[in-house]
């Protein structure tokens, strides 16, 4: 038997309004809810058993899942009263393990979609008699991760938070959101508080003098923490650019699921999902987006890199880049709204309710949010 913990429980702050009544691993990605691509290919690695570490909006996951037997797992939940931080929920969720102390756990973050072998991370993990295992991928700009030197065995020296002065980057390697634990280091975890393994468990142990691992390979990685990782993943799956057992459909350049209308006339491309009910209108250009369930696009309007919330509605002609439409909220016709802009769930957007000059949106009032982008109004309420 092979378990493994899974971290949930997060608020995915970095993706309102899409995370406002849908916890991050749950969200629609390449048609199915984000964890099922994850969930399966735990399960093809050889993963029977997985304890949900859960907190914010927890009985989603329950309805989702269920038992797992779809999915031929075995799943249980937890749920933290209050969030426990990242190595507070491990340990949380520790308690339900079945595992000996010897043997080794999957822990894994749920907002990362990711090609590891797992497989080969616990059996490398295993061999080496290592205490954790870290899985670490190099990436061109670490400055919002944490940095995981290692040495030329593959033993971790130290683990920098979010470095920032080029003094500090010492290295391309950043820690991936995926771990192998031997049993009894989890249970070593303080119970019954907020920790972070990241900035506290981890460091720890290296401090002990336990063996710390990491393991770097080339396989797809991405965070889908912000909205536009978001996008990417969905439409790489989408394209077959990472592989998932889940995807609801054949790989090409879009993924229309069953019940969604879209006009012969409309162009769909770049791993577009349209989503059970939602309408793309005549002549409409869809690029490298997702339309949720319900979502409606009018004619001639063009999205690109965009999440169209469940039920919203993006009027005729309308253009958007880079953009979050909260649930059913409204954008009016001819509205070409700047990249970063996010659209409040139930918002209404009227006709030229975005302008690049400092004056109020008038629609404050009903929660238009953006992001910060400088040429966007500044009416975020
Ligand atoms: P942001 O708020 O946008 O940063 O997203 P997040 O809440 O998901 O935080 P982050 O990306 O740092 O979390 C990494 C992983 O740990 C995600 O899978 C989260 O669901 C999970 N996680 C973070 N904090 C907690 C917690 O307190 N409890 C549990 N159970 N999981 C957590």
């Amino acid at each position: 038997m092979t378990e493994a913990i899974l971290l949930v429980g997060g608020q995915g702050t970095r993706l309102r309004p899409l995370t406002s009544h849908i916890p991050k691993p749950l969200l629609p990605v390449a048609g199915v809810p984000f964890l099922t691509h994850q969930l399966a290919r735990a399960a093809a690695a050889g993963v029977t058993r997985i304890v949900f570490a859960t907190s914010y909006l927890a009985e989603l996951f329950e309805d989702e899942f269920g038992d797992g037997s779809r999915l031929g797992l075995e799943l249980e939940y937890v749920v933290e009263e209050t969030a426990l931080g990242t190595g507070g929920a491990i340990r949380n969720a520790t308690e339900r393990l079945r595992s000996a102390p010897g043997e080794p756990v999957l822990v894994f973050n749920g907002d990362i979609l990711s090609g590891v072998d797992l497989a080969a991370l616990r059996d490398g993990h295993r061999a080496s008699g290592a205490d954790v295992t870290l899985h670490l991928k190099r990436v061109a700009d670490p400055r919002a991760f944490g940095l995981v030197p290692t040495d030329a065995e593959g033993r971790v020296q130290a683990f920098l938070e979010k470095p920032q002065t080029p003094e500090e980057i010492t290295t391309d390697q950043i820690n991936a959101g995926c771990y192998v634990f031997t049993r009894s280091v989890l249970d070593r975890i303080p119970a019954g508080r907020v920790v972070s393994v990241e900035r506290e468990t981890f460091p720890e142990l290296l401090a002990s003098g336990a063996h710390v691992r990491g393991v770097v390979d080339d396989a797809y990685w991405l965070d889908l923490g912000t909205p536009a990782a978001f996008v990417q993943g969905s439409a790489d799956l989408v394209r077959g650019e990472v592989a998932s057992p889940a995807l609801p459909g054949p790989v090409g350049d879009a993924l229309v699921l069953p019940g969604a209308h879209v006009h012969p006339s409309a162009v769909l491309s770049g791993g577009t999902v349209v989503a059970t009910g939602a309408v793309v209108g005549e002549g409409a250009v869809v690029e490298g987006s997702v339309l949720l369930a319900g979502a409606e696009i009018a004619a001639r309007a063009s999205v690109h890199r965009s999440v169209v919330g469940r039920r919203a509605r993006v009027g005729e002609g309308c253009v958007l880049d880079s953009v979050v439409i909260g649930d059913a909220a409204r954008v009016a016709e001819g509205n070409e709204l700047p990249p970063g802009l996010r659209i409040a769930c139930g918002a209404h957007l009227p006709a030229h309710g975005v302008r690049t000059s400092a004056s109020p949106v008038p629609c404050a009032a009903q929660g238009i949010a953006h992001s910060g982008v400088p040429h966007a109004s500044s009416a975020a309420h």
